[in-house]
């Protein structure tokens, strides 16, 4: 953890909930809580609740929840330490510095000055375009129909003519080439008359921003054909084109369910003039895992819109497994006859590609159907090569479910027989020995709902157990941190039964113990489970003594099942009398 957890809790503790949230969200009053329309999904009806008394919130609609700090990470898509540093800042809390080395320390100032540098390039190439010798670039743009919010909002600019402008202007203003060498904006090499040139010139500039909206590099294009079409800044100290995204300063905090992904910065300018705010592309190189990994920070959800062309295919397929790889779904949107987004919207405008969005493919139905195109469905021996192919593919799926919704689909599109595919699957998961039992879903289905039961048990226990602090005295003889087996569970039960220890109950506090969102959100379900208000005072008692037998029972069997010597058997042994005995009173 960057800070003190000391520091992190007088932060969290210093900004009330109910004052940080308010400001953002319309709340009302309902029992000790207050409720109001989800901020983190589309609703009409409040399920979006603060609890002032647990200092923390939850949506019974879409799961979002934590304490403070977490709101600010998801409203904000800030990271834990940008959130804490804002409510530091916030209550008036001087944050520790944080000590540097010698070599820490020059390597930010040689960063911070390459951020000024690019940011006075920016202005300095915005201000070309405004004026009279821009006007070839200004028009331009106008033919490509963008607006001058548009071109203010991405900060377009122009590379006059004369090859040294910008360095003349860097040197007028005292800058030294040993730093100017660092910018990328400047050939030291092969000028003719030994002097530096401008990377940049006679094209239209696109500055590329991080996340924190600060200038990391260029693009420059051409206002013809001529070749080559884009220059791009090279790699910098500030630069690196595996981490980051054109567009994903906006994107970032478009608030739409997903975002888009597309392969030029003009089909990002478009989309985003049409609306669809949630356009990024990479960086004229192929998608990374870490940009994949960058873009899964602020979405579930990523369409390709990749160019209709062989070149866009071949990227989408490339792409495909890269998303999945960082946990993202993925969805390939059709631009036929269209080449890109640009020219899509540009004839058909934004409602025609919000159709295309809603049709959009999902990945794995997209490969098969592109793979489908080298087979000949006529042919009985390609059509059966095709199905094995398809075969294959499924296997490689984890989940069960996953598997028979994607056997399902494919012989529903491919007019198959849901047998036929099934009985192709199972045989080459039986080659492979990845998948068993794949004719019979109802056994594994079961499996799941009974973990799930557990789970939830586990979760409704440690609600109850903050909910009415007294409880815990009479629980702890049956129930341990133990007995809560999953890994993130368990964490979160020990630091608690802490707590309870010392009288001291803060859940609000624990949660920032863990610094990503995803964590975050896990562990306020874990102090949010709905437990029914509608069971009178013997239905409730029962209710209780039913959740800790359960939970109980399943950390007996998980033992059981790993047990190390007969002093653990015995002890199971004592365990599981007690568990025929377990009796709480409310
Ligand atoms: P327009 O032709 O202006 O509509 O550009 P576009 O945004 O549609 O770009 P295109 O699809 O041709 O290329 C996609 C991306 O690849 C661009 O945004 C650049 O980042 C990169 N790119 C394209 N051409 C070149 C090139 O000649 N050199 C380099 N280095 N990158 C290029
Ligand atoms: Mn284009």
């Amino acid at each position: 953890m960057f800070y003190p957890e000391e520091v992190i809790e007088e932060i969290r503790s210093r900004n009330d909930i109910f004052d940080v949230i308010s400001g953002y969200v319309k709340l009302q009053k309902k029992g000790s809580s207050y409720f109001g329309l989800c901020p983190f999904h589309n609703e009409k009806s409040g399920s979006f609740s603060v609890a002032p008394h647990k200092q923390m919130y939850y949506c019974f609609g879409c799961g979002a929840g934590g304490n403070v700090i977490t709101f600010i990470m998801e409203y904000e898509n800030f990271t834990f330490v940008e959130a804490v540093k804002l409510l530091a800042d916030r209550a008036g809390i001087k944050l520790p510095e944080v000590e540097y080395s010698e070599e820490n320390r020059r390597a930010f100032d040689l960063k911070s000055k390459l951020f000024e540098i690019n940011k006075l390039a920016a202005t300095y190439f915005y201000h070309q375009l405004q004026i009279e010798n821009g006007k070839k670039a200004k028009d331009y743009l106008s033919n490509r129909e963008l607006s001058d919010e548009t071109i203010n909002q991405f900060g377009l600019g122009y590379s006059n003519m004369y090859s040294d402008d910008l360095y003349k202007y860097f040197k007028s203003k005292g800058y030294q080439d040993d730093i100017l060498k660092e910018t990328g904006l400047f050939s030291y090499e092969n000028s003719y008359n030994s002097g530096v040139n401008d990377k940049f010139w006679n094209r239209i500039i696109f500055p590329i921003m991080d996340v924190n909206n600060k200038v990391v590099g260029f693009g420059g294009r051409v206002m013809g054909d001529a070749k080559p079409k884009y220059l791009n800044s090279p790699e910098t100290k500030l630069f690196d084109k595996s981490r980051n995204l054109y567009g994903l300063n906006i994107a970032r905090i478009s608030r739409k369910p997903n975002l888009i992904i597309c392969e030029g910065y003009m089909d990002v300018i478009s989309l985003h003039q049409a609306g669809f705010n949630q356009a990024v592309a990479s960086l004229g190189t192929a998608l990374t895992l870490g940009q994949a990994s960058l873009m899964k920070r602020y979405a579930n959800e990523v369409l390709i819109t990749y160019d209709s062309d062989e070149a866009g295919v071949k990227a989408a397929l490339r792409s495909i497994p890269i998303l999945k790889a960082a946990g993202l779904t993925t969805r390939v949107i059709d631009m036929r006859p269209y080449k890109d987004p640009d020219e899509f919207i540009k004839a058909l405008g934004a409602e025609a590609f919000q159709e295309r969005i809603d049709k959009a493919m999902n990945s794995f139905m997209y490969e098969i159907a592109t793979m489908q195109l080298e087979y000949d469905l006529k042919d009985p021996e390609s059509k059966t090569k095709f199905f094995n192919e398809i075969s294959k593919r499924i296997v490689e799926f984890p989940e069960e479910l996953e598997r028979n919704n994607y056997i399902e689909a494919v012989a529903d599109n491919y007019m198959i027989s849901v047998d036929s595919l099934r009985k192709m699957v199972a045989n080459y998961g039986n080659m492979v020995g990845i998948v068993k039992n794949i004719g019979e879903p109802k056994k594994s289905t079961f499996k799941k709902e009974k973990e799930d039961g557990v789970k939830k048990a586990q979760k409704i226990l440690l609600t109850w157990m903050i909910n009415d602090v007294p409880l815990f005295q009479k629980i702890t003889k049956y129930v341990s941190p133990e007995d809560f087996i999953e890994p993130l569970f368990h964490d979160v039960a020990n630091k608690l039964f802490q707590q309870l220890e010392s009288g001291n109950v803060n859940p609000a506090s624990i949660i920032s113990t863990y610094e990503s969102e995803e964590e975050h959100k896990e562990v306020a379900a874990l102090f949010n489970s709905e437990l029914s208000d509608e069971l009178n005072d013997n239905e409730m008692e029962k209710a209780l003594n039913e959740t800790i037998f359960k939970v109980k029972k399943n950390s007996l069997e998980y033992k059981s099942r790993n047990v190390n010597n007969m002093e653990e058997l015995k002890n199971i042994a004592k365990e599981k009398i007690l568990l025929q005995n377990i009796h709480v009173e409310l």
